[in-house]
Formats: C-alpha cells, sequence, structure tokens
C-alpha cells in the first residue's frame, strides 16, 4: 500500500473516532463505517483502528471475523448469502446452489472477477416456513426455484 493511502485511511478512521468516539464500545459502529466504504476491512485498517480505540489489533481482528457482515477481504458489491439450515436444506437448497454456482460461475466463498457478486452460505434467516430462502445483500428472497434464481439474479445484471 502506498504512503497516501495509508494517510488517507488513517484519517479517515481518525475522523470515525471523532463521530462515534474512541471508546472499545465504538469498535463495531467503526467496523461496520470501514466495511461499507471499502467492501472490507484490510490488515492496516485493523491495525489503525486497534491503535486510535487504544485496543488489542487481536481484539479488532476476533470481531471482524465473528460477525459474516464484516470480512478481512474484499468481497463483491452484492452478497448472496443462501441459507443452508435444516429446513432451508429440506425444502431444496441444493437445486439453489446449484443455480447460482452456475449462473454466477463462482463457487461458494468465492466472487466473480468482475467484484460484483460474492457468494455464501448463511445459517437461519426466520424465513423457515418459507424456504429456501436467501438474501442479496439486506433483500430477503424467498420459496426459490432455481427459474425464480435466474430471474432474481437477471434483475441484478
Ligand atoms: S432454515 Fe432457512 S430460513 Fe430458517
Amino acid at each position: 500500500m502506498l504512503v497516501s493511502e495509508k494517510n488517507a485511511l488513517t484519517i479517515e478512521i481518525e475522523d470515525l473516532t471523532k463521530s462515534f468516539g474512541d471508546q472499545r464500545e465504538s469498535l463495531l459502529p467503526i467496523l461496520q463505517e470501514i466495511q461499507l466504504k471499502h467492501g472490507h476491512i484490510s490488515d492496516f485498517a485493523q491495525q489503525e483502528i486497534a491503535r486510535l480505540l487504544d485496543i488489542h489489533p487481536v481484539e479488532v481482528y476476533g470481531v471482524v471475523t465473528f460477525y459474516s457482515f464484516l470480512s478481512t477481504e474484499p468481497k463483491g458489491r452484492l452478497i448472496v448469502r443462501l441459507c443452508q439450515t435444516i429446513t432451508c436444506d429440506l425444502a431444496g437448497k441444493e437445486a439453489i446452489a446449484n443455480t447460482l454456482e452456475k449462473e454466477l460461475q463462482i463457487k461458494f466463498g468465492e466472487t466473480t472477477p468482475d467484484k460484483k457478486f460474492t457468494l455464501e452460505y448463511c445459517n437461519c434467516i426466520g424465513m423457515c416456513d418459507q424456504g429456501p430462502a436467501m438474501l442479496i445483500n439486506e433483500q430477503v428472497f424467498t420459496k426459490l426455484t432455481p427459474s425464480k434464481v435466474i430471474e432474481i439474479l437477471k434483475k441484478f445484471n
């Protein structure tokens, strides 16, 4: 990373600590802001957040890796999360997973080369009676069928 980029990110994190405070309680909101703006939270960002909040970098890393909506790696602008919990599994999750992989031409855990889509599994999203279910960013899609998935993806293209 270039020195100028490092400075820009440090300034950004300093500004966030001014808005949210420099206490431990500010950690999650600051991480969410960085995730939103940069699509991930780099090692450097984690170190700077730890330094400015006066906490150990391991604590920052622990929070980033605990929450599925935070990431240490760059992800796509659209994150497709298919529910893998038992009710959706029994309702036909596998066929949906195969369709998503085929249509996006990536495997679960991967991001498309144009950084548009990331494909992930998630656990129950509270739509068990309408499974199989998935999220695209914050939007919920239920009663999925392979053809419905193809139509949904088309709307995002
Ligand atoms: S099991 Fe899939 S939404 Fe609950």
